[in-house]
This record gives C-alpha cells, structure tokens and sequence, in this order.
C-alpha cells in the first residue's frame, strides 16, 4: 500500500512539474518570437491584444495554443500579409501552418525545415518564388503540403521523398519543371495529388496509386508524356482523374473499370490512341467522361449506357467509328452528348433524342445520313442541336417547331431538300445562330422568321431559295450576322440596319437582289446602263450611303439602349416570376465548374442560384451584369455575378467561354478581380467571385462619406488610385481592353486594396470583334469617353479615360454626373471649366482631405495634374496606363 502511495505522488509530482517548467518555458520563449513575428508582419491585432494581454498569448486571434500553452496552430490565411517569415521557425511546437492566400515573396524559408512537428503546411495563393527548398523534406510529420498558386521554379526535389506520412500534395499552378519523381508513387498514405497548369514533363510514375488509395489526381495542362499508367485505378479507389492538355499517348488502361466511385474522366487534348475498354460500363459513379481531341478510335462502347449517371460525354475530333449506339437511350441523366469530328455514320438516334434532360447534341462533321427524326424535340429541354456537316436527307420536319428551348439550330452543310418550314419562327429563344447554309432548300423564305427576334447569326446562303426577302424579316431585332449569298432571290434587300451593315458578299450571287449593300441600285431601269450611268450613281450612292452610315450609328446606339431597356424590363418581370416559383421548380443546372480545387466542396450550385433569385441578396447593378451575395450551407460566402440578358452573345459558345474563365482565373494580379468558378441554367450565365466586404469604391467615395465613420485618409485614397491603375496597365500590357470601368465596379478588400471587376466581360465579349464593340460602347454613363459616339470602338485611350473620371471621383468625392454641375455638364467638364468660372483647383478637390496639411493638398494637386491629362478630349494626347502608374507613383514617392 505504502508503496503504491508513494508511486502516485511521485509520479503526479513529477508529471505537474514537467507542466509548469513547459508552461513558463512556451510563455516566454514564444511570447518573444510571436511579439517579434506581429512587428516584422505588421499584425496590428497581436500589439493591440499583446499590450492588453501580455501574458496570455493562447487567446490572441490567429493562434492556437496545446494544453501546455505552446502554440499548435497559427493560421494567417486571407491577411494580405508580407515580410520575412524566417521568425516563424522558432514556434518549435506547431504542427499546423496556414499562410495562404497573403501576398508572402521571395523563397519559402529554408528553415521551415526545422518545424518537426508539423502537420500541415499550407503556403499557397502566395507569390513565392525560387524553388522548393529541400529542407522541407525533414518535416517527417507532414501529412498535408500544399505550395500551389505560387511563382515556384525548379523541379520537385528529391529530398521530399522523406515525407512518409503525406496524404495530400498540392502543387499546381506554379512554373515547376522537370519530371514528376518516381518516389512519388512510393507515399503509401497519398490521397490527393495535384500538379496541374506547371511545365513538367516526362511520365507519368509506373506506381502512382499502386501504394495508396489515390483519391484524386489532377495534372491537367503540362507536357506530361508516356501512357495513364494502370496503378492509377490498381487500388479501385480513385474518384477523380483529370490529365487534359497534355501529350499522353497509349490507351486507356481496363482496369479503370475497377473504380466504381470514379465520377470524372477528363483525357481531352492529348495524343491516346485505342479503344475505350468496355470496362467503362463497370463505373457506375461515371458522371463526366471528357476524351475530345485525342486519336481515339474504334466503336463508341455501348457500355457506357451502364453508366446511368452520366451526364457530359464528350469524344469530339478522334477517329471513332459505326454509329451510335440505340442503348444510350437509356440513359436518363444524359444531358450532353458531343461526338463532332469523327467518321460515325447512320441515322440520328431517335431514341437518344427521346432523353428527357438532354441539354446538348452535337453530331456535327460525321456522316450521318438519314433523315431528322419527326420527335426530335420531344425532350423539350433541348438547347443545342448540331447536326451541321454530315449527309442528312430529306426535309426538315415542321416539328422542329416543337423545339421550343433551342438557342443554336446548325443544319448546314447537308442534303436537305423541300422548304423552311415556317414553324422555325416559334423558336421564340432561338439566338445564338440558325445555319441552313450548303444545302438544297427551295421556296420562299418564311415571313415567321421574323419573329426571331433574339436571333444574331443567320445563315441561308448556298440554296435555292426563291423570291423576295420579306419585310417581316425587320423582327429580328438582335441580327447582327446574315448571309443570303448564293440563292435565287430577287427583289430589293429591305431597308434594316443589320442588312445594311453587312458586306455585300452576304447578299451576293442571287438572280435579281438589289439595293445596298449590293451595288445594284434598285431602279425602274431594265438592261445594262452607260458608264456614265454608272458612275452617277457610285456618287449617289456614295453620298447617300455616307449619310446613311451616320444615321444609322446613331439609329443603332438608340435601338441597343431600348433594346437593353426592354431586355432589362423582361428580365424583371422573369426575376419575380422566379421567385415565385422558387422552391418547387428550381432551375437546373446545366453546367458548372469551380476552378479552385479546394473551393469544390464548399460551393452549392443550387445555393448560388437559390441567392441570385432573392432580390435582398442584391449588392449592386453593373452594365452588364448583377452582383449578388450568396452563403453557402458550408459558410462561405461568395459574391455571383449574373450577366444581364443583352449579353446572352456570351452563351454563344459555351466552351469557348469556359476556356476564357479558366484563364482568367489563372489571369494573377492583385487588383483584378479573378472568377473561381461558373455556373449556368437555362440560358443564365452566373460567375463566382471572392466576396469582398468592403463593397465598391463608389460605396466608399459616395455614401461612407455621408456616415459619421468618414474618415479624411487621402493616402488611402492615393493608394487605391495607383492599385486600379496598375490592374488596368496589367491589362493593357495583355491587350485586354475593359468594357466598363466605373467606380462601381473598382472593389476594396478589407485593407482597402483595390480590385477592378467585371474583367470576364471584356474576354468575353471580345471587343476586336464587331459584334462587342457596339455593345459596349455604352459603358457606365459619365465614364464614357467622347470619342466613342462616333468611333463606336472601344480602345486603350477609351480606358484611360474613364480612369480620369474614377480619379477625379476619388479628387473630389463628387459624383461623375450630378445635376449640381448644371445642364449637359459632367464631372469632367466641371474640372475642365475652372478656370473659366474663376475658380482654382482648391475649389473643386474634396475640402475636407485638402484642408488637412500642406503635403496632402500638394499631393492633390499632381494627382489632378494627371487626371486632367488622362481626361483629355484627344485620345492620342491620353497618356498610356503604364505611364499613369509611374505618375502616380512618383507622387507618392516624392512626398517621402
Ligand atoms: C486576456 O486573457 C484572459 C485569459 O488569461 C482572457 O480570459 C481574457 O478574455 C483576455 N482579455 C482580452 C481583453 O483579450
Ligand atoms: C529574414 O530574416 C533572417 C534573420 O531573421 C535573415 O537571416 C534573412 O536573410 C531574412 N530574409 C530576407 C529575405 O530578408
Ligand atoms: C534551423 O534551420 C536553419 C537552416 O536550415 C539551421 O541553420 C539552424 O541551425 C536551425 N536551427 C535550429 C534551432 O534547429
Ligand atoms: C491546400 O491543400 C490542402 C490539402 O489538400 C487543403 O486542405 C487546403 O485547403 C488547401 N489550401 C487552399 C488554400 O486551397
Ligand atoms: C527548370 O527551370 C529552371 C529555372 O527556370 C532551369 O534552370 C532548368 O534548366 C529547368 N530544367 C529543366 C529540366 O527544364
Ligand atoms: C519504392 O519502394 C521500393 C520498395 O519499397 C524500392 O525498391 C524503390 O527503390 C522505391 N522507389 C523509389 C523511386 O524510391
Ligand atoms: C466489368 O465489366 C466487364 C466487361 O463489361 C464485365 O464482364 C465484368 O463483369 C465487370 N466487372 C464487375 C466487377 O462489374
Ligand atoms: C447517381 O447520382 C446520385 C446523385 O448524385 C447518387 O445519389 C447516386 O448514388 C449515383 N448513382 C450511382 C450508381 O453512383
Ligand atoms: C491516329 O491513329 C491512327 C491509327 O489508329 C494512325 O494511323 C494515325 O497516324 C494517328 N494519327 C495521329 C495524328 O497520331
């Protein structure tokens, strides 16, 4: 008894001990370094709490303590954060680091190394650059490293083949070379790899997964060769495989077939060769199988109709063969189905076209014969039917009526014969293009088509279409791509703007087409005229047309602004509608993607379109789109934009966008807004942003003024002046050109650093393309330079600008159009007549910031200096964003 007593106090003695010597010790030593690390970091919070609160640090933000009071875990993720991190080494006890998404430079500290506990070293969204250092493989802790989103060169050392206990290893988006390192199938705990958008080569390892249960593996865009090795699937636990962009060769291996949770296949753009084994039909969590632009060949596999889930089969530009096979009308969740670019032939699978959620079809460029089926649009939903460049026969069925949700109907390039029918006309969405280009129609052309009028491509050229172009044709309000070429029409092309605006060779090789844009005048005279003839009429023509062009500019600039008005009141009333019928008939979503891996799971797609439907989400209302908050049932919180109905041009090519988006979000600037990912239901384009609390610079310059918070800060101000005009000369430098800069769209993050949004949209709608730049010559009234009435072109000098007005804005915290300044008068024009009023600068800069001291106001008065310049009424005298930067920089560094 005795003994066992004197055990127990003896130990628990010894054991309190050991915890208060640690305690003391861990107190001080990382009181010292965590003071010293908020210094070097500029973490205000860690003064504020550490005067307050010396002692206990364990309740400081950002940290968490072990119950011996060393500190665990430091997480400084979303901070804007720079400095030297080397400090950060001396917390001996941390097993978990986050640092992501700051602005951290230079290398990773060699002596993370030293950190023997940690477990978790998360350093991306950072701009680190250098290579990995090697140290980093002696943390024989580290279940989870990620470094992607960095500026990391270099190949991945060896030495990190120490890390036995990794599960995840996240490397992408860096400028990482060199192969990927055989060790890398030897981590028997990997679940997660990716090393997508780097420039590795070489293979793939042999035994990547065959040690581990590879959950996900993602090594998209590289220069990867070899063959997809099989110890992939060897486990049968893999539910991800995306390898697109790169230059794979060899087969899809059988043994894919062994992982029955494997949802997405995504193999596009590279050099596979082979059949796809029947084995696909064993994936019954099949969900997306991508394999477009390989060599790919062989019968499509009617296994795949085992695949019930499967909802995107793409296998456009291989070499398949033999048709499709009937069975795949059995798959239910089918809503895309793109086989472009191949040898298939036989009849459209009528049973296919019987897919209630079929979305998409794409058969064009095979040779499929036969005719189009009469049920073809049976399944309702049905917004693409692509079935241009094949050998279809016979009619086009009056049932093509029934197709009521088509945006995009290609039938070019085929045999049919007999006439349009005019039940065309009641595809009231139809607006993305109508082709019935290179094949044998005859008949009249049907006055229904004229109530197209969301219509902006059309295309009957190379026919044998008779008679006159009917009038009625003036319906299609959106035309803005027309070809009649190469048919017998006769009779004068009506007077309508999109007619006019085309070039003659839409109109061309017809039998008797006259009027502009032809030459052929339409006039009573019969026969061929005199020379003299001739010319009289080229100059009357030329007089007339020249005036003709200036009144159809403006004819046009007023029609899109009642057409958006009009669009934009139909949008209303569809919004309330929405919302009434908001929880028994969600719209679906079609199509959508999150670029941000480690976003996937928090994201909702139904929560994100569930947000934009309640109008209490509305944050604000560009030109172009929307803006709406949405919380997600994980917490997040993201910022959607919806793109408002006059720029459904977007939809126009899905893919093409999502290329654009993806890029985009690669697009690094740290005053650019970045898309994270997409979503899109019916024909509704809704964009996912970053949510910034701090709203819009206009929020700020115009209504936190009015609030008793206003503080006078111009170098803040100066600050957000220089930050726009970086993210735009970034722009520029990329010759992207900006559609709508405006304060509104200019967003502060919650240390007042700017981000200019609405970037997307200028990719999107590509301006060196007609049909954007009429589009966007509207801007954000008050931002719009002078030229572009007339030009009708959106250019560089349009963008400085408009960045004059958002500086003078932030100059004189006015409004760019106030009815104080007086009629027809601007904010521009107010600055600009100073002068002549007898007033001087002082007057029109915002008092209350230049009243403060003698620098500010000195400071003031360069930066109108560059105001007024990039203002200027001729564009050539607008200086170039790149030198604005430097203008304003030097304001800033002068004063120091
Ligand atoms: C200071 O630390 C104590 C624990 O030691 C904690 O209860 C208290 O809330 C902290 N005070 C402040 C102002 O953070
Ligand atoms: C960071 O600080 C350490 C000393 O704490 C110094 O050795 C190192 O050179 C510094 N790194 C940089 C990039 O300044
Ligand atoms: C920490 O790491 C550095 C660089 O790797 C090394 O020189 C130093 O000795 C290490 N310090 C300790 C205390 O282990
Ligand atoms: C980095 O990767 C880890 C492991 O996969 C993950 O838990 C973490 O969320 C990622 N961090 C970011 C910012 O994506
Ligand atoms: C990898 O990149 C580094 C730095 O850019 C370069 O020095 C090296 O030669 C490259 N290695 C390979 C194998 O391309
Ligand atoms: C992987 O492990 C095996 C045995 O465990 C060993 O023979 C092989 O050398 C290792 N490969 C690499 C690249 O480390
Ligand atoms: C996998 O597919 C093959 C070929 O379709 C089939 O014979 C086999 O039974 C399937 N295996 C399993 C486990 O379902
Ligand atoms: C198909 O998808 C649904 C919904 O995502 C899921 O619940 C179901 O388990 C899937 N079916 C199979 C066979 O994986
Ligand atoms: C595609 O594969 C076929 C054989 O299946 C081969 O003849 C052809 O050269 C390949 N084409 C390319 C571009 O690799």
């Amino acid at each position: 008894m005795w003994n066992l007593w004197l055990f127990l106090v003896l130990t628990v003695g010894f054991l309190s001990w050991t915890v208060n010597s640690e305690l003391i010790n861990g107190d001080h030593e990382d009181l010292f370094t965590l003071v010293a690390i908020g210094k070097e970091l500029k973490l205000l919070e860690w003064d504020e709490n550490g005067l307050k609160n010396t002692s206990n640090y364990c309740f400081w933000p950002h940290i968490t303590c072990s119950p011996t009071q060393s500190v665990e875990k430091l997480v400084l993720s979303h901070q804007t954060l720079q400095g030297n991190l080397t400090l950060l080494s001396e917390l001996k006890s941390l097993k978990w680091l986050d640092l992501s998404y700051n602005t951290f430079h230079g290398s990773i500290p060699h002596s993370f190394g030293n950190l023997s506990h940690l477990e978790f070293l998360d350093l991306s969204y950072n701009k680190f650059d250098g290579s990995i250092p090697v140290e980093l493989g002696q943390l024989k802790n580290l279940k989870s490293l990620n470094l992607s989103n960095n500026l990391l060169i270099g190949s991945i050392p060896n030495e990190l083949q120490g890390l036995v206990k990794l599960q995840d290893l996240q490397l992408y988006t860096n400028h990482l070379n060199g192969s990927i390192p055989n060790w890398v199938g030897n981590l028997t705990n990997l679940r997660v790899f990716t090393a997508y958008e780097n420039e590795l080569r070489g293979k793939i390892p042999e035994t990547l997964g065959a040690f581990s249960e590879l959950l996900l593996l993602n090594l998209h865009s590289n220069y990867l060769q070899g063959s997809i090795p099989k110890s992939v699937f060897a486990n049968g636990k893999l539910q991800f495989l995306v390898l697109t962009q790169n230059k794979l060769n060899g087969e899809l291996p059988d043994s894919v077939g062994k992982c029955k949770d494997l949802s997405s296949i995504r193999i596009g753009d590279n050099d596979l060769i082979g059949n796809i084994p029947k084995e696909i039909g064993n994936l019954s969590s099949l969900t997306y199988f991508e394999a477009d632009n390989n060599n790919l060949s062989g019968e499509i596999v009617k296994e795949f109709a085992q695949c019930s889930n499967l909802t995107l089969l793409n296998l456009a530009s291989n070499g398949f063969s033999g048709i499709i096979p009937p069975v795949f009308g059995d798959m239910t969740n089918l809503q895309e189905l793109i086989v472009s670019g191949n040898n298939l032939s036989g009849e459209i699978p009528a049973s296919v076209l019987g897919n209630k959620n079929l979305n998409k079809i794409d058969l064009s460029n095979n040779r499929f014969n036969g005719s189009i089926p009469k049920n073809v649009c049976n399944s309702s939903r049905l917004q693409y039917l692509l079935l241009g460049q094949n050998s279809l026969v016979g009619e086009i069925p009056s049932e093509i009526g029934n197709c009521v949700k088509l945006l995009e109907l290609q039938l070019g390039g085929n045999h049919l014969t007999g006439t349009i029918p005019p039940e065309i006309g009641r595809i009231k969405n139809l607006q993305i293009a109508l082709n019935l280009s290179f094949n044998h129609l005859h008949g009249q052309l049907p006055p229904d088509l004229g109530k197209l009028d969301k219509l902006v491509s059309l295309d009957l050229s190379n026919n044998q279409l008779t008679g006159n172009i009917p009038s009625a044709l003036k319906g299609m309000l959106s035309l803005i791509d027309v070809n009649f070429a190469n048919n017998h029409l006769t009779g004068p092309i009506p007077t309508f703007a999109p007619f006019q605006k085309s070039p003659n060779s839409s109109f061309e090789k017809n039998t008797g087409l006259c009027g502009y844009p032809l030459n052929s005048f339409c006039g009573n005279s019969d026969g061929p005229e005199s020379f003299h003839h001739k010319v009289s009429y080229r100059i009357v023509l030329a007089v007339i047309g020249s005036g003709l062009l200036v009144f159809l500019s403006v004819t046009i600039v007023v029609v899109l602004f009642m057409m958006r008005e009009k669009q934009e009141k139909v949008a209303k009333t569809v919004g309330k509608e929405d919302e009434e019928i908001e929880d028994n008939n969600k719209p679906l979503v079609i199509l959508g993607n999150v670029f941000v891996e480690n976003l996937k799971q928090a994201i909702d797609f139904d929560a994100v379109v569930k947000a934009t439907l309640k109008d209490s989400n509305k944050i604000s209302s560009g030109t172009f789109s929307t803006i709406y908050k949405a919380e997600m049932p994980s917490g997040l919180t993201l910022s959607v934009k919806r793109l408002k109905s006059v720029d459904k041009t977007i939809l126009h090519q899905q893919s093409k966008m999502i290329r654009e988006l993806e890029r985009l979000s690669n697009l690094c600037h740290d005053n650019l807004i970045r898309p994270i990912g997409f979503a899109i239901y019916d024909d509704v384009a809704l964009l996912l942003h970053q949510f910034l609390p701090n709203g819009s610079l206009a929020r700020f310059l115009h209504e936190s003024s009015k609030e008793e918070a206003y503080k006078p800060d111009w170098p803040v101000r100066l600050s957000i002046a220089v930050g726009v005009a970086e993210g735009l000369a970034f722009l520029h430098h990329l010759a992207i050109i900006h559609l709508d800069i405006s304060s509104g769209n200019i967003f502060l993050d919650s240390n007042f650093r700017p981000l200019v949004g609405e970037v997307e949209i200028s990719k999107l709608l590509d301006p060196s393309r007609g049909t954007a730049s009429i589009s966007a010559v509207a801007g954000s009234f008050g931002y719009i330079p002078p030229e572009y009435a007339y030009t009708m072109q959106v250019t560089a000098p349009g963008n400085v600008y408009s960045f004059g007005v958002v500086l003078l804005e932030i100059l004189t915290t006015r409004v760019p159009v106030d009815e104080e300044f007086g009629e027809g008068v601007d904010l521009v024009k107010w600055v600009q007549g100073a002068p002549t009023r007898g007033e001087t600068p002082e007057q029109i800069l915002d008092a209350k910031l230049s009243t403060v001291s003698f620098s500010w106001r000195k400071e003031m008065l360069s930066a109108l200096k560059v105001a007024l310049l990039c203002t200027d009424t001729t564009p050539a005298k607008r200086p170039k964003m790149k030198k604005v930067v430097e203008m304003l920089q030097e304001i800033i560094t002068e004063s120091k």
